[in-house]
């Protein structure tokens, strides 16, 4: 790209550059998972052939069929980043979501040897939020927990706690994601919710924006505090409705 080409790519105005993108994105998906089809039944067709040249196409079809799970799953998480308008409100209750989460990742999690649990403010209001949306962000905060202890639990450590809790601090309900994993550098600390910064190989660097940009659609907002060897805490902040406020 000429220096010229770059600063009329600059003058294209935020909304517009992400809405191309994410039709991008779009448009890149379904040949995606067609390439991922024919892939499938390549595989097949070599399943129960012998020889070299038989295990060379076996080996060279996995490796194709990895990177396209890999673009597939950059596309997935890229969609989501785009798609934080039209948020589908409903009143739910807070502690519900978190029980329904922590039960879906109890399994895996147990299997590394990290215990989950919730310890929920049985009086929080319920809450007009997107459902699905704030379920994807807690599963988003839940997976980089583990992802931490895991790497803990390789090098030899405890395999760790994940603990999703609520509370009500004055006009805000809270909820935090808290691990006991190791915690992150302050050069991570001060570039994690950049999108597209991970240190993780094939890592999308997207989790965290993606936090972000859900919980400001709701009016929300997130904190994180984390040090080495201190684990890590996730807070997200909604403001309570005043209707709300009066009923509690
Ligand atoms: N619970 C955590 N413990 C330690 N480091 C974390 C934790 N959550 C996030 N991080 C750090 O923040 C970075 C960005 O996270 P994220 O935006 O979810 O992207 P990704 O998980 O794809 O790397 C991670 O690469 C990791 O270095
Ligand atoms: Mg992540």
């Amino acid at each position: 790209m000429s220096a010229s080409d770059a600063s009329r790519a600059a003058a294209v105005d935020p909304e517009t550059l992400a809405r191309l993108a994410g039709g991008l994105a779009h448009e890149l998906k379904n040949p995606l998972s067609t390439i991922g089809l024919h892939l499938s039944l390549l595989e097949e067709d070599w399943r129960n052939e012998d020889g070299i040249k038989a295990q060379r196409t076996r080996r060279t079809i996995d490796t194709v069929k990895k990177e396209v799970q890999h673009l597939s799953g950059i596309l997935e998480d890229f969609l989501r980043f785009a798609r934080t308008d039209n948020l589908d409100r409903q009143v739910h209750s807070l502690n519900q979501i978190l029980e329904d989460v922590a039960r879906f990742v109890t399994p895996e999690c147990r299997h590394l040897g990290i215990e989950v649990a919730t310890i929920l403010d049985v009086n929080l209001p319920s809450l007009a939020v997107d459902a699905g949306r704030l379920r994807q962000v807690l599963l988003n905060l839940v997976l980089n927990a583990r992802q931490a202890l895991e790497v803990q639990h390789q090098q030899g450590g405890q395999g760790g706690h994940i603990n999703l809790i609520s509370r009500q601090a004055g006009d805000k309900a809270v909820i935090e994601v808290m691990d006991d994993g190791p915690g992150m550098k302050a050069a991570t600390l001060e570039r994690c919710f950049e999108v597209y910064h991970s240190t993780k190989a094939g890592g999308s660097g997207l989790g965290l924006a993606i936090v972000k940009r859900i919980m400001e659609a709701h009016g929300g907002s997130v904190a994180l505090e984390s040090a080495p060897e201190r684990g890590t805490r996730v807070s997200l902040f909604f403001p309570l409705e005043d209707s709300a406020l009066e009923s509690s």
